[in-house]
């Protein structure tokens, strides 16, 4: 299982900053010295007491006060390295433990164990942490082996698309044009319903050629026209417009844009971005000569760009059905198209590691559309 490497522990802050082994001994060597010390003091109380010749009975309690003094300091001697061995091996010794498997797994080991006997609340300290580790560990693989059958099935899903659109074009043309053959050979004896049949089975075939070909640029979308580069986005918008420029002049429209950065990315597929999104906004444009901006600003480790129109809009609720591949939302006969335009320019941008949506604020008045691309390395 591959892992990000883990960032370094948070530094300890305060009196935090010493590891409380150190506290220990240093407690440890305060106590030693208090008690080497009273054990002097007593001992040169004692002698100084009997320098002075005391009366029999008080020189016989003194020696008993001795006595006593001896055992308790001997007790307290015995106490205190008692405790200190209670420390190092009930406690610090488990913690080490504790922390020594802890940095394992946080190393990238995932299924090494979290396991310490004692001390109690150790014991259960180590069996949350390790059941949380277990649950972690198992809800990731879960999620990696989803993630890699999706993978799987949308490439098989896309190889599909291609090889169905690729592969049914030529029966396609077949069809129109001994159809159209059939019209032109046999349309004087034919009456003139046969004639419109024929019409419509024309007009049926050419929309699904058109249908076919989107489908098929659309599939091609990182496979076919794959490599990345760094590029001028300014360069790219100029040759979109370049492309729509018969569309733009009949329609009057007016097209301004800010200072475009350079990215990395696909020359194609930017620029099929770019015209995608303009074709719409002149194509959906209201009674005023369309006019379009594209926009753009840092945000942070990515470029956010913007296409605004002053059209028609975009209803907030068709804000995710527009997305979707062959959807729109007028007849064709008012505005001509497939339906892949926007379908085609979220795959572009997914593609570059980016989103595109629709703004949600601009209903009513015009729309706007946003998307992301990564900045590429070393561009400000
Ligand atoms: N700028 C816009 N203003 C208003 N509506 C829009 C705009 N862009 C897209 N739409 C709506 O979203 C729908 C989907 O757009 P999309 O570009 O995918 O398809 P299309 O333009 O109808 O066909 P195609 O792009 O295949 O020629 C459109 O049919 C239209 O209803
Ligand atoms: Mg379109």
């Amino acid at each position: 299982m591959s892992i990000h490497p883990l960032p370094p522990p948070k530094a300890p802050t305060g009196l935090g900053r010493l590891p409380v082994a150190r506290w220990f001994v240093l407690i440890g060597v305060l106590a030693g010295v208090t008690f080497a010390a009273g054990v002097a003091i007593v001992m040169t109380l004692s002698t100084r007491a009997e320098a002075l010749h005391p009366p029999p009975e008080l020189a016989a309690q003194l020696d008993r006060l001795n006595a006593a003094l001896i055992v308790v300091f001997a007790l307290l001697l015995a106490l205190g390295v008692g405790l200190a061995a209670m420390v190092r091996y009930a406690v610090l010794k488990p913690i080490d433990q504790l922390t020594a498997q802890v940095r394992t797994v946080a190393g990238g080991d995932f299924d090494h164990d979290l396991h310490v006997d004692r001390p109690a609340e150790l014991a259960e300290l180590s069996s949350h942490i390790d059941s949380m580790r277990a649950r972690i560990v198992s809800a990731w693989r879960v999620a990696t082996d989803q993630t890699e059958e999706l993978r799987r099935s949308n490439g098989e899903l896309e190889q599909f698309a291609y090889v169905a659109s690729h592969d049914l074009q030529e029966p396609l043309r077949k069809v129109a044009s001994f159809t159209q053959m059939l019209e032109q050979r046999y349309g004087p004896q034919l009456d003139e319903r046969a004639r419109q049949y024929i019409h419509y089975a024309v007009d049926g075939a050419k929309r699904m050629q058109l249908l076919i070909n989107d489908l098929l640029d659309f599939s091609r979308v990182g496979r076919v026209t794959g490599e990345k580069g760094e590029v001028d986005s300014g360069a790219l918008l100029e040759r979109a417009l370049e492309n729509l420029s018969a569309t733009l002049e009949d329609a009057e429209a007016t097209v301004t844009h800010d200072e475009l950065p350079r990215i990395n990315g696909n020359e194609l597929q930017l620029t099929q971005l770019f015209q995608n999104l303009i074709e719409n906004a002149v194509k959906f444009r209201s009674e005023e000569p369309p006019r379009v901006h594209i926009g753009v600003r840092r945000d942070g480790d990515r470029w956010e760009f913007s296409c605004s129109d002053n059209g028609i809009g975009v209803e907030h609720k068709y804000a995710d059905r527009i997305f979707l591949i062959f959807q729109r939302l007028h007849p064709r006969d008012v505005y001509p198209g497939t339906g892949i335009g926007l379908a085609l320019c979220r795959k572009i941008v997914e593609y570059h590691g980016g989103q595109l949506w629709l703004d949600g604020d601009s209903d009513g008045h015009g729309a706007t559309f946003r998307w992301t691309i990564p900045a590429s390395g070393g561009e400000g």
